[in-house]
């Protein structure tokens, strides 16, 4: 165990660092590792080993077999464990958070959010375990009844990002176990930490052995443990967050088996911003939803379109605020924002601002590199009086990068959002019921948020339409993707 990061935690045994299989952290037998690097001072804080294909091929076996028992616990006793992990993860709060920085960079408030809104889905779902309900229906033949019910679709692999290391494991978990499924999970191999700390404090809540499984992998090796895990015929679902072009790889791969899957992808979320919005709200919580993570979630604001009528004034007050930042390791007392995960990162954000500015955009921030923070640090840049054209309008940045255009009409700026392959979350600002319905009604995106930059929680259904992918997360829909109905004709009852 890497010590120096066990030692600034409450509780070191929440660093672990080798697989999670059948309830135990297992030696693997391969002799290759692969390092986990803070990517705010560059260190190494873990050195973890890189399965094997057979290895691999064991923990889906290993999740497979549990499956047969966990389906037939009592949801009572399946809401306990949900619940108790929530209570765990609670009271491991800031280690918690602390391991998130460590791997991620996020600043430590933002940490802190995280692992509250990924315990929120054990709180969640450990109601939910008790209210799966199924229908009772009359066939055409008198003399029948038909009674459907939700049965746990089985075996599930969760395929999970880096940018959010603990929630978006929290949000795939915690409704496959509320139904009686088993998981094998692969987190992404530059932030596993937080996946190991959540095996452990699962099975303290009692979850029994081969009921959660966490396979490593380094970024290099996770197409191997893709391709496995959906191309076993023992998996009978996958969860996928990733972007878009990994996640039609994937179902390329899921075809053999015509697994179900669920597929949380890229956004190109835009902010719309009406002359009649409450203007103050409306920049700190474009700004919010801007630079959640630097930029890096799904439905961070991409793009932002304002009324002409406040366009000067929004743009000014917003980069006023932006300047205010304060950008460090995350770790550090003040922060408001860390770093980014790596440099292909901060390069992505650079191709769009020079793509933007070479085709007339102006700089408002000009943000940029801080070498002197670290290699990974970027100060946001702001630009307005964007091209239509422009790359990031068309293209996930990902990163902490505002654009912000002009509109005059309604009926323009919804031409203008939704000309795009993508469809997660948009967002309005105004204060007209009928705007606020009119876009709502015609945005083609799963999630529409009014008058807010933060809208997700675990009574949310999260998913998007066209390439951002299908499936919903957390809510009453949530226990869906992880299930599938069984018909039941009772014949002859009244004889
Ligand atoms: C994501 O980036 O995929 C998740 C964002 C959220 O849940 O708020």
């Amino acid at each position: 165990m890497p010590s120096s990061i066990a030692s600034q935690l409450k509780n070191p045994n929440l660093i672990q660092t080798k697989p999670f299989i059948n309830g135990e952290f297992v030696d693997s037998t391969s002799k290759k590792t692969f390092q986990v690097i803070n990517p705010a001072t560059e260190q190494v804080i873990a050195e973890l080993p890189e399965q094997t294909p057979e290895e691999i091929d064991e923990a889906i076996k290993i999740t497979h077999e549990a499956f047969k028992t966990f389906r037939k616990t009592n949801p009572y006793d399946r809401s306990k464990m949900l619940r108790r992990l929530y209570e765990l993860m609670i009271e491991n709060l800031d280690d918690l958070a602390t391991i998130i920085t460590l791997e991620n960079g996020k600043c430590l408030t933002d940490a802190k959010g995280e692992i509250r809104y990924g315990a929120s889905y054990f709180e969640w779902f450990s109601e939910e375990a008790k209210r799966v309900y199924g229908d009772t229906i009359q066939p055409s033949n008198p003399n029948n009844k038909i009674i459907t019910y939700k049965q746990p679709v089985g075996p599930v692999g969760l395929l999970c990002p880096f940018n959010f290391p603990s929630a978006m494991g929290a949000r795939k978990a915690a409704p496959a176990w509320a139904v009686g499924c088993t998981c094998i999970l692969k987190p992404d191999g530059q932030t596993p930490l937080s996946s190991l700390a959540l095996a452990y404090l699962a099975k303290e809540a009692g979850f029994p052995p081969g009921v959660f499984n966490v396979v490593l992998a380094s970024v290099e090796s996770t197409p191997m443990v893709g391709t496995k895990v959906c191309e076993s015929p023992l998996i009978k679902k996958v969860s996928f967050t990733g972007s878009t072009a990994v996640g039609k790889l994937l179902m390329k791969q899921s075809s053999s088996t015509l697994k179900k899957l669920s597929m949380e992808l890229g956004g190109n979320a835009p902010v719309v911003v009406f002359d009649d919005a409450d203007f103050d709200l409306a920049v700190d919580q474009a700004i919010a939803s801007k630079f959640r993570s630097l930029g890096q979630t799904c439905v961070c604001a991409n793009r932002l379109y304002v009324q002409s009528g406040i366009y000067d004034k929004f743009c000014q007050a917003f980069a006023e605020k932006v300047k205010t930042f304060k950008i460090g390791n995350g770790m550090e007392e003040g922060v408001t924002h860390g770093c980014l995960l790596n440099t292909r990162a901060i390069e992505k954000v650079e191709d769009h601002v020079k793509n933007a500015v070479d085709k007339g955009a102006q700089v408002l921030v000009e943000g940029g590199r801080l070498p002197e923070l670290g290699k990974n640090f970027y100060a946001p840049t702001v630009l307005y009086n964007l091209p239509k054209d422009a790359k990031v309008f068309h293209e996930e940045t990902f990163g902490p990068l505002a654009a912000i255009a002009k509109f005059s009409t309604k009926e323009e700026v919804l031409e203008l959002c939704n000309d795009t392959h993508f469809g997660l979350a948009s967002y309005i600002f105004s204060q007209n019921i009928n705007t606020i319905w009119y876009m709502s009604e015609y945005l083609e995106s799963g999630m529409v948020s009014v008058n807010t930059g933060i809208f997700t929680d675990a009574a949310l259904p999260f998913g998007g339409i066209k390439e951002s992918g299908f499936g919903r997360e957390g809510s009453l829909y949530g226990i869906d993707d992880y299930t599938v109905v069984k018909s039941i004709n009772l014949g002859n009852v009244y004889r």
